[in-house]
This record gives structure tokens, C-alpha cells and sequence, in this order.
């Protein structure tokens, strides 16, 4: 049976007091509907329609190709919104999943076996629902006396009784597509909020004498509606646990879970460990054995095996196998850190490579550089990439050597195995080999400071 899916997300999100629109803030680093689309694509669906209205052009933006999209002009409501998707879908045979953006915990596995109730309850609706310990906000599933559902309340059209039942909506359903779209024409929007309810097509096709079943699921935290920053605290807290345990279960070892933060879209390879205080953020693939942390910042990366990142940031850069980073460096992004380098600490690398075995072990600055294998940068040794208005590119060709405190005025190269003398600065070519002094010699003046003092 051919499956879509209609994700919510044109609301404005007041109850999170933000300028940035509510489906756009993260969790663990990445925004709420981006979770939810990206669990969509996972399941074989033939379109994901997202209705966008407020941040339309943002959230199209961050979803790009992974979705299309459709404009709620006026937020009338979820049933309205569900609406918007009507001319791409409303022809089509099949069963339509709807999910709210809001919802960022929601997975993959549980939308397919929502699916597969569905289909083998032959229902024409199924919603998700949840048991809540605190079911407040969300709407309640009214059930008959033999348990099957009749309707939904919301919160604020709730009684009393209503309200005393924890049995909530998730927000999540599925509809037999051709039938939803006929009875969302027949939803009006006579209720405390004004408001049109994708909620009441349940009720309509209840009275209607159609199928309407309901899949509980035993995880609530993977429902939870994010409506206010105490929700995103929570839904932060619950994302960051499942991540964790996933990355634990698969034999990497955290040493403080409360205090690492990994991001949804990380590979960590086997008997790697991460201190605390360490974030490992966008798209991160970490090899075998590799020690990050503690303190430590990975960004849109790649670090090989056997690597060590301590106290140190790395952003949008590839380190190899054996490499030392830190304590205390900073490798920019567009960096290429091959096997064996060392990057000690108070070193800072920007759009450079750094080649096999080379190493840079205090207080350097190396930019727009390209440095072969086995080179080794003295203490303080920089390059002097900047005029002010361009930036130049440093050469350091394999095996050269170069002295401590040593300034590389770029645009310059400096030969395989040359050496270059502590102190100096470079503003010529050093050939292979050579040994490159660029200072003024020393004097010593005799007896200069007991002369001065007889004065
Ligand atoms: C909704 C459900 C409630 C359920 C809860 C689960 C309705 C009426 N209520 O309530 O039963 O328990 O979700 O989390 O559906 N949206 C639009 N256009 C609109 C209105 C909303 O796109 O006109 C989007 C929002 O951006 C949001 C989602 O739909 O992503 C849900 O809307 P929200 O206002 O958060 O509904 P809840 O009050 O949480
Ligand atoms: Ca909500």
C-alpha cells in the first residue's frame, strides 16, 4: 500500500516566547521537525508534504530536498493545516501518517508499527496514543464503555471527567488518504479555540460507523509535545539519553553521560571513550579507540582511530588515525589533519593540511598552509598569511624543519629538509636542503652595564 506523510509545522509557537519559530529549535542540536522528517525518511513513503506558514522560508530551508511543501497562509487549526496538502494528495489510494513538527522524539519504528496496526485493523483512522503521568495540554481519548475510541478533547474543551483521563493524543495518526481528505471538509471549527481540529475527523468517521482504532505506545517521552521551553528541557533530556545509550550499546564509553553531548547525526566507532564537557556536534564520524574529551568541542568532522582530542576544538576539518590534538588547540575549519600528527597545545590550524608524522607541538599559528610529512614547527613558529586585505598560502615541503619563533611570511615555500634557523623571518624561498638564518646577528657589548653605572 503506498504511504505518505503530512508533517505539521506552520504554527508561531507562542507559548515558547522565541523569535525563532517553534519547529526550528533544536534538540540536541537539531531543529525538532528536522528530527521528525528525517525519521519519515527512513520509512518507504512515496511523498513527505510539510505545511509551512510561519518561518515558511526557513524551515523550507533547513528541510530543503528532504520534503515538499505547502503554505498555511492563516493557522485555522491542525485539520486546516492537514488541508493544504489536499492537491497533492487528496487523489492518491493509500494511508497518509500526520505528525506534528513539535514532536521530535517520535521514531521511525513506532510510525511503521502505527502503519501496520493500521493496515491490519483495516481502520480508516489510527490514532497514536500515549498513558501521560501529567496529561495536561494534550487532548484526551475518550473511549466507550467496550474501549473503543469515540473522540478527542482537547485540554480546554475538556470537563472535568475529561480531564481525569491520561490516556492523551500524540499527535500522531494515520488515515485511510482518500477518506481523510472527504472528512476534513466536514470538521468545523465550533470550540473554545475557534479553531479547526484534525482530532474531531476521529469523531466524525466514529459516527459515521467507520473503523477508528487506536496503538498505544509504552514510551510516552517519544510523544512528548514540545510547546514551551520546559518541554524542550525535557524532550532535550530525553533525546540526549537515547543517543547516549545507543552510542554506550554499540561499545563506546561515556564517562559521565549526564555531561556529553553527542548529536543525532554522529558515528562513534568501538572502545572510543568521551570525557565529560564534551559536545560532538552535526555530522561527526569518530573512528575505533579514539579518546575525545574532556572539554572538548567536535563539529561536522572526521577523526580517524586511535586519535586523542583533549580539551581542544575541532570544526568542519578531517583528522586521521594517531593523531594528538591539545590540550588546549584549535583546528579551524577546511583542515586536514593526516595520521600521526601531533597539535599540541595553544596551537591554532586554519585551512591547512598538516601531512603525515608532521608536528606543530606549542603556540603556533598555521594558516592557509600546506605542510608535507615529517615536518616539525618549532615553539611560536607562525604563518604570516595576512596583509590586511589578502591572505597568502605557506608551503613547508617534507622533512624541513623549522626553528622556534619562526615568522613565515607567506606567500612563501620552504624546501624538503631545509632548515630554518630559530628566530628568523622568512620572506624568501628556502631551497631543498638549505639552512635559512633570517636575523640580525647578536652583539655583546663588554662591560657595557658597570660603564653605565659609574656615570
Ligand atoms: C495538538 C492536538 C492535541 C495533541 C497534541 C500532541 C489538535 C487540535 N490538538 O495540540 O490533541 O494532544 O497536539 O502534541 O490538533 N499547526 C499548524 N497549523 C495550525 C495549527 C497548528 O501547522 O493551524 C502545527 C503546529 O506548528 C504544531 C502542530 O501543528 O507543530 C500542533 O499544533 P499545536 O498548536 O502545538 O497543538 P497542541 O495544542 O499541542
Ligand atoms: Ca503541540
Amino acid at each position: 500500500m503506498n504511504r505518505y506523510a503530512v508533517v505539521l509545522a506552520a504554527g508561531q509557537g507562542t507559548r515558547m516566547k522565541s523569535k525563532l519559530y517553534k519547529v526550528l529549535h533544536p534538540v540536541c542540536g537539531k531543529p525538532m521537525v528536522e528530527h521528525v522528517v528525517d525519521q519519515l525518511n527512513a520509512l518507504e513513503l512515496k511523498n513527505v508534504v510539510t505545511v509551512v506558514g510561519h518561518g515558511a522560508e526557513m524551515v523550507s530551508e533547513q528541510l530543503g530536498k528532504r520534503s515538499e511543501y505547502v503554505l498555511q497562509e492563516e493557522q485555522l487549526g491542525t485539520a486546516h493545516a492537514v488541508m493544504q496538502a489536499k492537491d497533492i494528495l487528496s487523489d492518491q489510494d493509500g494511508v497518509t501518517l500526520v505528525v506534528c513538527g513539535d514532536t521530535p522524539l517520535i521514531t521511525k519504528d513506532t510510525m511503521d508499527s502505527l502503519l501496520s496496526y493500521h493496515e491490519e485493523q483495516n481502520a480508516k483512522a489510527t490514532i497514536l496514543t500515549a498513558k501521560a503521568d501529567n496529561p495536561f495540554g494534550y487532548g484526551r481519548i475518550i473511549r466507550d464503555e467496550n474501549g473503543s475510541v469515540q473522540r478527542i478533547v482537547e485540554q480546554k474543551d475538556a470537563n472535568e471527567a475529561e480531564q481525569n483521563v491520561t490516556e492523551i493524543n500524540t499527535g500522531t495518526y494515520c488515515f485511510d488518504n482518500k477518506t481523510l481528505f472527504e472528512t476534513l471538509q466536514l470538521v468545523n471549527n465550533e470550540n473554545s479555540q475557534g479553531e479547526y481540529y484534525l482530532p474531531d475527523v476521529v469523531e466524525i468517521l466514529q459516527q459515521q460507523g467507520e473503523v477508528v482504532a487506536a496503538y498505544q505506545t509504552a514510551d510516552f517521552n517519544e510523544t512528548m509535545g514540545v510547546n514551551d521551553r520546559v518541554a524542550l528541557s525535557r524532550a532535550e533530556q530525553a533525546m540526549k539519553k537515547r543517543i547516549n545509550e545507543k552510542h554506550m550499546r554499540n561499545g563506546v564509553t561515556l564517562i559521565d553521560p549526564d555531561a556529553t553531548y553527542i548529536s543525532p547525526d554522529a558515528t562513534i566507532g568501538q572502545d572510543s571513550v568521551i570525557y565529560p564537557g564534551t559536545t560532538i556536534s552535526g555530522e561527526v564520524v569518530i573512528g575505533d579507540e579514539t579518546v575525545i574529551g574532556p572539554n572538548s568541542e567536535i563539529k561536522d568532522s572526521k577523526v580517524g582511530s586511535k586519535s586523542v582530542v583533549k580539551q581542544s576544538v575541532v570544526h568542519n576539518s578531517d583528522v586521521g588515525n594517531d593523531v594528538t590534538i591539545g590540550p588546549f588547540a584549535h583546528v579551524r575549519p577546511s583542515s586536514e589533519i593526516h595520521d600521526g600528527v601531533k597539535i599540541g597545545n595553544f596551537v591554532e590550524v586554519k585551512k591547512s593540511v598538516m601531512g603525515e608524522g608532521s608536528k606543530a607541538s606549542h603556540l603556533s599559528y598555521i594558516g592557509d598552509a600546506e605542510i608535507g610529512k615529517e615536518v616539525n614547527l618549532g615553539c611560536g613558529s607562525i604563518t604570516v598569511n595576512y596583509d590586511g586585505k589578502n591572505k597568502y598560502l605557506t608551503k613547508v615541503e617534507d622533512g624541513a624543519f623549522i626553528g622556534c619563533n619562526v615568522n613565515l611570511i607567506a606567500p612563501v615555500n620552504v624546501g624538503k629538509g631545509a632548515f630554518v634557523a630559530a628566530g628568523s623571518t622568512i620572506t624568501d624561498d628556502v631551497p631543498e636542503q638549505a639552512l635559512s638564518i633570517a636575523r640580525s646577528r647578536q652583539t655583546n657589548k663588554e662591560d657595557y652595564a658597570s660603564k653605565s653605572n659609574d656615570n
